[in-house]
């Protein structure tokens, strides 16, 4: 791995090179946590697809006992979907061997921008070290994305971004750039770092799920570690990196 950066919002995606690149997508409030939640509580995979009614047509195609549609749109569940984006809502007896039809604001449309890259790669507080690890299983050079807020900065997803790059460059000395924005990144995860569900209920989106009765979520979400899951987008489907090893 020659270096690691990090883009703090998706549209500086259009002027990246991604081809040949391990992208890590962080969507901290929710995407990301949800996704990592549902592999690790047994689904079979996700379909990210933007579109509400894109996703409605894709349903379709599968058997009704097989199929989930989850996702939300101002942090609520959309209208005719069975879940929302509240990872504590994929409980193992909802998702289990289910596969999860996928759309959400942020998350989802950055995923969807990433597609050329060489690997994708969902990271979040709840897997940090398992995608830590997973990354160094490879030469490829790393850029971070975070999902943010309707297209703008996010606090919370920067401040994991900060923590990967703080782990990962332990390990692999010289891979660290000093660009701005990893060197921003470093600074708000040093000041915010052992306190991340502090960090999270200080967040914009924070706040307004907290204003929509999603308070737990931002806990749940803030719990570092607590699955050893790394999901991987592939030919338009997320599963675990374990499942695709398998084969
Ligand atoms: C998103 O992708 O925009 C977020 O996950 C939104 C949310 O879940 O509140």
């Amino acid at each position: 791995m020659n270096s690691i950066n990090v883009l703090l919002v998706p549209k500086e995606i259009n002027h990246t090179e991604l081809s040949g690149k391990i992208i890590v997508v962080i969507d901290i409030l929710r995407a990301s946590s949800t996704i990592v939640t549902a592999l690790a509580r047994g689904c079979r995979g996700l379909i990210p697809i933007f579109s509400p009614d894109k996703v409605k047509e894709k349903s379709k195609g599968f058997a009704k006992e097989e199929v989930l549609l989850g996702g939300e749109r101002k942090g609520k569940k959309i209208k005719g979907f069975d879940l929302g984006n509240s990872p504590r809502e994929y409980t193992e007896e909802l998702v289990k061997d289910k596969i999860i039809i996928f759309s959400t604001t942020n998350g989802v449309k950055t995923l969807e921008m990433a597609k050329n890259a060489f690997k994708i790669v969902i990271g979040s507080f709840l897997n940090l070290q398992a995608v830590c690890d997973y990354c160094y299983n490879f030469q490829e050079d790393i850029i971070i994305v975070c999902a943010g807020k309707d297209g703008n900065f996010s606090l919370e997803d920067s401040v994991c971004a900060g923590m990967l790059i703080n782990s990962l460059k332990k390990n692999l000395p010289g891979v660290f750039r000093g660009t701005d924005a990893n060197i921003a990144v470093q600074i708000l995860y040093k000041k915010y770092g052992n306190n991340i569900l502090g960090v999270l209920k200080k967040s914009q989106h924070g706040k307004y799920l907290e204003s929509i009765g999603l308070g737990r979520d931002l806990e749940f979400c803030s719990t570092l570690d607590a699955f050893n899951i790394v999901p991987i987008f592939e030919n338009r489907v997320i599963t675990t990196a374990e499942y695709r090893m398998r084969g």
